[in-house]
């Protein structure tokens, strides 16, 4: 396999789809992002234990949701904190990059939704995504609104990392060994995009939670 200059140094299973959706349909997925959160508003995810505010708001599509509180921690809802009512069905659009980008057997059950913001001046530090009971699944995500410096390193904390810029439209695939590496985002270049209406960087974050039955 050919592996281009531009992603040297990343784990295996790493892949970067530059601009894979166009301004249109960039602006397509913001309308759906706002029927969604219509419907399940943005919530300030809190650490587990101390309580202390993650530096994103949140929402989800699916029919699980990614949540967080001071008692509970880090888990999969299938309700919304907030408003006690289901998360918004996956976008159709959103199932079918999905679809091209995995050969994976079964539809992510989650999509999270996380936005950005300058007045919060919000980053996302170094983690890797365990939280699911299926950790083999690919992780897709697109990037819509002011670009970022998405960082990915091992699967230890610590240690050399790559990065990498995303811009509005691009998606990126965690598969593979990468799936199980650490990665964050460590800048945001705020108020560089009109995409997001009222702007910063909305991240879309697709994840299979559960194992897929074979019987
Ligand atoms: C995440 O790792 O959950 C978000 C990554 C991103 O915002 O690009
Ligand atoms: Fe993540």
């Amino acid at each position: 396999m050919i592996i281009p200059d531009s992603l040297q140094g990343f784990p295996p299973g790493f892949a970067h789809y530059p601009l894979y959706f166009s301004s249109a349909e960039q602006a397509e997925l913001i309308e759906v992002v706002k029927q969604g959160v219509a419907q399940a508003p943005f919530f300030q995810p809190v650490m587990p234990r101390t309580g202390a505010p993650l530096s994103v708001v949140m929402s989800n599509f699916g029919a699980l949701g990614w949540v967080t509180d001071k008692d509970k921690g880090y888990r999969y809802e299938p309700r919304h904190p907030k408003t006690d009512q289901p998360w918004p069905e996956l976008p159709a659009a959103l199932g079918r990059l999905w679809d091209k980008l995995t050969d994976y057997p079964a539809q992510p059950e989650a999509c999270l939704i996380n936005w950005y913001k300058e007045d919060k001046a919000s980053k996302m530090g170094m983690h890797v995504d365990n939280d699911e009971n299926n950790l083999r699944a690919p992780v897709v995500s697109v990037s819509l609104g002011d670009p970022a410096m998405f960082r990915i390193g091992g699967p230890k904390r610590g240690g050399p990392t790559k990065g990498i810029k995303l811009y509005s439209g691009d998606v990126v695939v965690l598969a593979d060994d990468a799936r199980l590496c650490h990665h964050g985002v460590s800048k945001v270049w705020y108020g560089k995009s009109a995409v997001v209406p009222r702007g910063g960087r909305i991240n879309l974050t697709m994840r299979r939670v559960n194992e897929v039955s074979t019987s």
